[in-house]
């Protein structure tokens, strides 16, 4: 593993070379911790990198891997970096052989995710975007319940990401991750929408596979002098007559990571919410309400549910181990490509760069749709998939 990022005081960073590690599938070897070759250097030790390859920047980086024998050379690069930098490694890693894991959002703009898809689709690289969420046993449990039809038609899909931590004008003082997020040359043309209304409209495409057709859009900056929303909602009409609605906020005091998802179907709806994700709430009318744990050999789950657990029942699995869910799936693809062996690349198990353009479009036209009085924007893509 080579990473981009992850440098002294970051947060992704260190999050992915721990999720990459969990099935000792893979070894950090090398990166560019930082943009200062200094900081990456003193950064190093901290992931027991030998600093010969602590590199100074990602182009140094994918330069000398690429000169190192096949099987001392690093096999995928994850990027960890603030938004505004990942179509710029991304191109570059992808261009030069290396398989990529890139956290999202995927680019800066609708424009770079266009190109990133063409540039990967004109390669054989494996490319994962860590919309983690969706590793989340209890997650693919209700993708495969729906799947399997259990709801029944789909109505309704709700979503929210509500946090506090931008409640205040932190990005002022020195709070390196609050300061890129609300500096639209590096976040993007949204901040909260940007940031984790993202990871909502995912996961709702994920765990019911409905199709997007449009979306109406209000955003708010509520924080005086904050140049991106911290607070917004969206109305997504899907394809099949559904409603959905994404919330996101930064400015809600006390809100941690309360994610949330529930659907809505002609059969039962769900329940799903990520501060305590093993488990899920199933409800049906005239039924007292059903709850699923993660609960692995006892018979309730779902094959790849089950097959995304590391741990028996009861004990708490989280953040990490859904991360690592999608490195694993991704690490399968990784083995076959190098095997030579052929894999799928649209319908991946773990989200890939459709998935980032779709997220991309999702942004920009909640932006567009804002600018002009909630109109209605549309939110089909060609590259969208089930
Ligand atoms: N999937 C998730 O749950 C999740 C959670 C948090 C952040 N993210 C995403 O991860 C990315 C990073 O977010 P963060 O909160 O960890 O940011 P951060 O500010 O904590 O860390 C960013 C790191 O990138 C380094 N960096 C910046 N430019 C660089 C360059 N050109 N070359 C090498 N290193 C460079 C910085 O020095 C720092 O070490 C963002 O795109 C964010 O949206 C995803």
């Amino acid at each position: 593993m080579g990473i981009v990022g992850g440098g002294l005081g970051s947060f992704i960073g260190r999050v992915h070379t721990m999720a990459a590690g969990l099935d000792h599938r893979c070894t950090l070897v090398a990166g560019a911790f930082s943009s200062d070759p200094e900081k990456s250097k003193k950064t190093a030790p901290t992931y027991g990198v030998d600093e010969s390859r602590a590199y100074g920047s990602f182009e140094a980086m994918l330069d000398a891997e690429s000169r190192l024998p096949e099987e001392d050379r690093i096999d995928f690069i994850s990027i960890t970096t603030p938004n505004h930098t990942h179509y710029e490694i991304a191109k570059a890693a992808v261009e030069a052989g290396f398989n990529v894991i890139c956290d999202k959002p995927m680019t800066f703009d609708l424009a770079q995710a266009e190109a990133l898809l063409k540039t990967v689709e004109n390669s054989d690289v494996v490319f994962a975007l860590t919309h983690n969420y969706t590793g989340y046993p209890m997650i693919r449990q209700a993708r495969e319940m729906i799947q399997a039809g259990e709801l029944g038609t789909i109505n309704a899909i709700r979503s929210q990401y509500i946090q506090g931590w931008l409640a205040e004008r932190v990005e002022d003082g020195d709070h390196k991750q609050a300061s890129w997020r609300t500096d639209p040359a590096k976040s993007g043309a949204a901040g909260a929408f940007g940031d984790i209304a993202t990871h909502a409209f995912n996961l709702g495409r994920y765990v019911t596979g409905e199709l997007p057709e449009s979306v109406s859009c209000h955003l708010k900056t509520f924080v005086e002098g904050r140049r991106l929303d911290d607070y917004g909602t969206a109305v997504i009409r899907y394809q099949n007559g559904a409603l959905g609605t994404v919330t996101a906020s930064q400015i809600s005091h006390g809100r941690e990571n309360d994610f949330e998802l529930e659907v809505d179907g002609t059969l039962g709806s769900l329940k799903w919410r990520q501060e305590s994700p093993n488990e899920m709430v199933v409800r049906r009318n005239g039924q007292p309400a059903q709850i699923y744990t993660r609960a692995p050999g006892s018979g309730t789950m779902t094959p790849l549910a089950e097959a995304s657990c590391r741990l028996p029942a009861g004990h708490p699995e989280g953040f990490y181990g859904a991360f690592s869910n999608i490195y694993a799936a991704a690490f399968d693809d990784i083995a076959r490509r190098a095997a030579g062996e052929s894999f799928e690349r649209r319908d991946t198990v773990y989200p890939n760069v459709y998935d980032g353009v779709e997220g991309m479009l999702f942004i920009e036209q909640c932006v567009a749709s804002h600018q002009q009085n909630s109109a209605w924007m549309p939110l089909s893509h060609p590259a969208a998939r089930r």
